[in-house]
């Protein structure tokens, strides 16, 4: 099979290796990839935004299977192009990728179908959402409607915190994306992160995962993309597992079939598991990042077989198979990140490292000649793999360790919560 995979983050390093070791594989392109994805792939400097060139390269490539990794492209109807095309694409329609791309739709869909959220209200003026909120009382949270790179949600802990992000959202800060403002209703509990491989009829549940937004230990600071995460999580025993697919996955998948615009490829909940059950935070419509590379770091069987058969509508009786014992990984970001970050700095020391209980997933990174250099926030994803989450941990600090990068730093409490309980 001749595969292109999209993206250029950790998510799609973890992927592209993953792929890499299908006996189905005949090549893998990665557009446009990363210092990690050139190694093991051919990487193709396409631009991804322009869907008629990416069309021209999967004719040129005779590429059987596209495997879009981000959410930005697929927001744009990147598979519906391809699609067109008569290729075959792992990924949502641009009508189903609104389950991302919207969060006024998504909260749409749980009220007709049931499925568990905040509350919540959605205003197009300040003056409106300043008095709703001034009704409301803190702590509350305020969202813009669209993509924001996960910088559009403010978790207000005083109406004047609240106050500030509406007046932020409604001057423009997050540009299309802030136009229109979901206020919910503060939820309280752990998180976990769940994910729902769909060909539009059929589930498959993957290993449930936890994931560390916040840059600083303790869970403190800023929020970010993800600066760690471990499956599976401990949170989300069996019961609270079957209850989650039962009430928030079925719906939804059942919920997109019955509008006529089925959802295939990977749905991600992000859960509140609150003292009332699961509870639904946002869906998104691709691996997360970093959780995918914990995901790709315990899967046995072929993914292929089960991108595929997502993709063509043929997950009926596929069951993926993964190793006992617990994956985590420990983001390496450049000092700075969230905020502005140093590129180019020199990584010695990051190659050379991969075994059976360590591997290191490259984000923002490039090659410059034999010299490795961060070119991004998030930059290594230092990925152990043991018989518990302390195993796994040692194991990827220990990694950590090895590399030599001034100009980076990560937390060093990944896995805490498991580690903990
Ligand atoms: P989102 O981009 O919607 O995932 O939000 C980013 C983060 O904000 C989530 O991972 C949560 O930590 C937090 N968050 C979002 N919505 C809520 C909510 N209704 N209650 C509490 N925390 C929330
Ligand atoms: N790690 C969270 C996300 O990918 O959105």
């Amino acid at each position: 099979m001749r595969v292109l995979l999209i993206g250029s983050g950790g998510r799609e390093h973890a992927l592209a290796w993953a792929i890499t070791r299908s006996k189905r594989l005949e090549k893998l392109f990665v557009a446009p990839g990363n210092g990690g994805t050139e190694r093991i792939a051919e990487n193709v400097a396409l631009d991804v935004a322009d869907h008629a060139a990416v069309v021209a390269f999967c004719h040129k490539a005779r590429i059987d299977l596209v495997v879009v990794g981000p959410e930005i492209p697929l927001v744009a109807g990147i598979a519906d192009d391809l699609r067109a095309a008569g290729f075959v694409v792992f990924g949502p329609s641009k009508a189903a990728a609104q389950l991302e791309g919207s969060k006024a739709f998504t909260k749409a869909l749980c009220d007709e179908t049931g499925i568990p959220t905040a509350a919540y209200a959605r205003f197009t003026a300040l003056d409106p959402a300043l008095d709703y909120v001034r009704q409301q009382g803190a702590p509350i949270v305020i969202k813009a409607d669209g993509l924001a790179a996960g910088k559009g949600v403010t978790v207000a802990e005083t109406l004047a915190d609240a106050e500030a992000a509406l007046r932020d959202c409604f001057s423009g800060a997050f540009g299309a994306a802030g136009a229109e403002v979901v206020i919910e209703e503060c939820l309280v509990g752990e998180e976990a992160s769940l994910f729902a491989v769909s060909d539009g009829e059929h589930i498959v549940l993957l290993p449930a995962a936890q994931d560390h937004k916040r840059v600083g230990g303790g869970d403190t600071g800023p929020n970010t993309g993800g600066m760690g995460a471990y499956a599976p999580a401990p949170v989300m025993t069996p019961e609270l597992v079957a209850r989650s697919k039962k009430e928030i996955i079925e719906p939804a998948i059942r919920g997109m079939a019955a509008r006529g615009t089925p959802f295939s490829g990977v749905l991600f909940a992000g859960l509140m598991i609150t003292d009332a059950g699961p509870k639904l935070i946002e869906f998104n419509t691709r691996f997360g990042d970093p959780e995918c590379q914990v995901l790709m770091m315990l899967l046995e069987s072929d993914v292929l077989d089960l991108l595929e058969a997502s993709a063509s509508g043929g997950l009926a009786g596929v069951e993926p198979k993964w190793r006992d014992g617990v994956a985590l990984t420990v983001v390496m970001a450049a000092k700075g990140y969230p905020g502005s970050y140093l590129k180019g700095t020199e990584i010695r020391g990051a190659d050379g490292l991969d075994s059976d209980t360590a591997h290191i997933f490259h984000a923002g990174t490039l090659r410059d000649g034999d010299t490795l250099r961060a070119n991004g926030g998030r930059v290594l994803n230092v990925t152990g793999y043991g018989a518990s989450v302390a195993e796994a941990q040692a194991n990827a600090y220990a990694a950590v360790g090895r590399i030599d990068w001034p100009e980076g730093f990560c937390r060093r409490d990944i896995g805490w919560r498991a580690v903990s309980r």
